[in-house]
């Protein structure tokens, strides 16, 4: 138990940091070059804005948020997603007055979900999430959208699909709720419990039971795109045509109706076609209506999440993670041991001179030492010590090619930083 990590959680351990750091280089560069910037907001909020924020008759809401009461008494919430944070985070900071579209993003956001613990659904994730207030043009869900495949495939994956449907607004939705109920009717009886449960608050997210009754059932409900008012039906198609004139190929799926109550208009998912079911890559949408419902100023936004846990698994299945890096380029082995000292002096001059180095920290033999540096990816090993030191020198062996040189000791770390450049 001591030794074991909650159920549902992981640990980033060292040897794997380089796939995370890649990943993060690649989004932090794609989000800068799409004119995003970096929020970072708490770990946790109060549970109100979530409750208020995604909906309390939501899943995550209902039964997966850890909430806990605080010294103070008040009721404080693990962020279960990013979008409220930042949308808390945009009316408190005044950010429509800096001029809009404002655009952020967050990277490496720990987000807590009381999930059932399986392949890519963790008590703990980590997301990178995009965020853009103030355009009500459907050009930022076909920037998001072209964003993220983009960075899809530049970490390698393919096979991805885009899946888009329209929610409708508050306007048009209520009269596709009715259409649904009025088809679900009698049928709901037989439809499980939480099905039973939405036919009242949300009927939409029946669509999205995973159930296979109750998908049988659902197969032929009507469409919400058949309800759509004149505004959202535009939007809809305005999108269809950008993604379309940008080369992204799309499915337009009235199933993707997400899990998150915030929703209007535009809803997407990006799918791995040889993923798990029901396991969305990705997430996001329009959210039109929401930066109001929380006090601040009428501000459309939209937005998507991705976890990087998940990216990380298909990238692994994919077997696309990039080459790892030398742990350090240079081992300075120490030849008995009086030359430790000197050893470890000469390692810090590396350092200085931007040489990745490390020399030995376990009183090792030669031997042992060479065979740690061959582990650590070590492509030179300088020997420190013998008659070549009592010369003034050091040997510099190519841990690759195996070839030895003796070179002095004031030229010696001048030239391992050259030839590393
Ligand atoms: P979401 O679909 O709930 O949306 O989550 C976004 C992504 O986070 C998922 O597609 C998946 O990659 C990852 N994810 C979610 N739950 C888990 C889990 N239990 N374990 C591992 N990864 C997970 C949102 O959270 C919205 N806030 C996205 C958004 C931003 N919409 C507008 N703006």
């Amino acid at each position: 138990m001591l030794t074991q990590a909650p159920k549902g959680t992981r640990d980033m351990l060292p040897g794997d940091a380089y796939l995370w750091h890649d990943l993060e280089d690649k989004m932090r560069a794609l989000a800068a070059l799409w004119g995003y910037r970096e929020i970072r907001t708490p770990v946790f909020e109060h549970t109100e804005l979530f409750q208020r924020g995604v909906g309390d008759g939501t899943d995550i809401v209902t039964k997966e948020m850890y909430t806990f009461r605080d010294k103070g008494d008040r009721s404080i919430t693990l962020k279960p997603e990013g979008t409220a944070g930042a949308v808390r985070a945009f009316i408190e900071g005044n950010l429509a007055n800096e001029g809009l579209p404002c655009k952020m993003y967050y990277l490496n956001a720990p987000i807590f979900r009381y999930e059932r613990p399986q392949a890519g659904r963790l008590r703990e994730h980590h997301q990178f999430g995009m965020e853009c207030f103030g355009g009500k043009e459907p050009t930022v869900e076909a920037e998001l959208i072209n964003l993220l495949m983009t960075l899809l495939r530049e970490v390698g994956l393919q096979n991805l699909s885009v899946h888009i449907n329209s929610i409708g607004c508050p306007e048009c939705r209520p009269k596709y709720h009715a259409a649904l109920r009025e088809y679900l009717g009698n049928r709901i009886h037989d439809m499980c419990e939480t099905c039973r449960e939405r036919f009242e608050k949300n009927p939409l997210r029946i669509l999205d039971c995973k159930e296979e009754k109750c998908k049988e059932t659902v197969k032929d409900a009507p469409s919400i795109l058949d309800y759509l008012c004149d505004d959202c039906k535009a939007h809809f198609e305005k999108l269809q045509a950008l993604l379309a004139a940008q080369h992204i190929p799309f499915t337009v799926d009235p199933r993707i109706v997400r899990g998150l109550d915030y929703y209007t208009k535009t809803v997407f998912e990006i799918i791995m076609q040889s993923g798990r079911e029901g396991l969305a890559l990705c997430g996001g949408g329009r959210y039109d209506g929401l930066v109001a419902q929380l006090g601040g100023p009428d501000t459309p936004a939209a937005g998507f999440g991705i976890g990087l846990e998940r990216i990380l698994m298909e990238i692994k299945n994919a077997g696309a993670e990039p080459e790892a890096p030398s742990i350090s380029d240079v081992y300075v082995a120490s030849l008995g041991s009086e030359m430790i000292a000197p050893a470890f002096t000469f390692t810090q001059t590396l350092r200085a001179l931007g040489v990745k180095a490390d020399c030995d920290l376990c009183g090792r033999s030669l031997k042992a030492q060479f065979k740690y540096a061959d582990k650590i990816g070590a492509k030179y090993v300088c020997i420190l010590g013998g008659d070549e030191y009592a010369r003034g020198n050091a040997k510099i062996r190519d841990m690759c090619t195996k070839e030895e040189k003796e070179i002095s000791l004031e030229a010696v770390g001048q030239t391992l930083a050259d030839m590393l450049k």
